[in-house]
């Protein structure tokens, strides 16, 4: 496949921190239009890939396009293209949330003559209709990401990363988050390269699911094909077994697979 098929696509993508290799030879491709996931553990190197992608950091070696640009050689281009929402929260609290959108809209050269309104049918998307002329500090960490999610798709990106969208979030406003991501989807058609901690969200909406672990690759395909591979009946038992114990201490992760596919054959 070519670059005009894929939005994303990387050639052994990888990021040294000193000693550490943090992402590692890393070959993935996202289609246009696809609900990517990438999952693992913590320090798996899922925010360092995204950071690379949203040319925030150089890569050590290996290359990246987004929406067929170079992130070395064509940044700008590649900026025009995407919306980032980062790990950490990013909405500035001192201002209200319908400013928020406007500097955000003025940054990403939204046209002056569509900015409003573009902004206002943002936040009525969002849930934030009521809230807009509210100082963002008074908003829940919910209502922080939407508006985050508002902010950063104001400009119509081909491609959105979201970085643990749902972090910190209760269960209500997980939902809240899920149903406008896939909201945007449905709308304008964004590919969406994601990261979550959580399984049944990312089951709910990946099209395809990249698992890392130390920096590398370890499985790729749907929710469907990453259980079938492990003989899981869930995408959280799947993770498991191809990333092993959280904790590390215990042994062998094909021991692990085959033990559990074992216990399940009998249970
Ligand atoms: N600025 C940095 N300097 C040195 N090491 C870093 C830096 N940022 C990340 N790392 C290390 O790189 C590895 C990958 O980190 P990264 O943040 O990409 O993981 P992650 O998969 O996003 O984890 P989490 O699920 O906890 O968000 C970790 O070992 C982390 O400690
Ligand atoms: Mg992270």
């Amino acid at each position: 496949m070519n670059d005009r098929t894929m939005m994303v696509r990387t050639e052994r993508l990888t990021h040294r921190f000193g000693d550490l290799t943090a992402v590692d030879s890393l070959d993935l491709e996202v289609a246009d239009g696809e609900v990517f996931g990438l999952l693992g553990p913590n320090g798996a190197g899922k925010t360092t890939t995204l950071k690379m992608l949203c040319t925030l950091l150089p890569p050590s070696a290996g290359r990246a396009f987004v929406a067929g640009h170079d992130v070395v050689r064509e940044p700008a281009a590649v900026r025009r293209e995407i919306g980032y929402v980062p790990q950490l929260l990013s909405a500035e609290a001192s201002i209200t949330g319908y400013e928020n959108l406007l500097i955000f809209g003025k940054l990403h050269d939204v046209p002056r003559a569509e900015l409003e309104e573009r902004a206002r049918k943002a936040l009525e998307r969002m849930g934030l209709s009521e809230f807009g002329d509210r100082l963002v500090r008074t908003y829940s960490g919910g209502m922080v990401r939407r508006l985050e999610i508002a902010q950063s798709s104001l400009h119509r990106p081909k491609v959105l990363f979201l970085d643990e969208p749902t972090i910190g979030l209760d269960p209500v406003a997980r939902r809240a988050v899920w149903d406008m991501v896939q909201g945007l989807r449905e709308t304008f058609g964004t590919t969406l390269f994601l990261t979550t901690h959580f399984m049944d969200a990312a089951d709910a909406l990946c099209d395809r699911i990249g698992i890392m672990h130390h920096g590398r690759l370890i499985a790729l395909g749907s929710p469907e094909e990453l259980k079938d591979m492990t003989g899981m009946s869930t995408l959280d038992e799947a993770f498991i077994s191809l990333t092993g114990n959280a904790l590390e201490t215990s042994g062998n992760v094909r021991d692990i697979q085959r033990d559990r596919r074992t216990a399940r054959r009998l249970g």
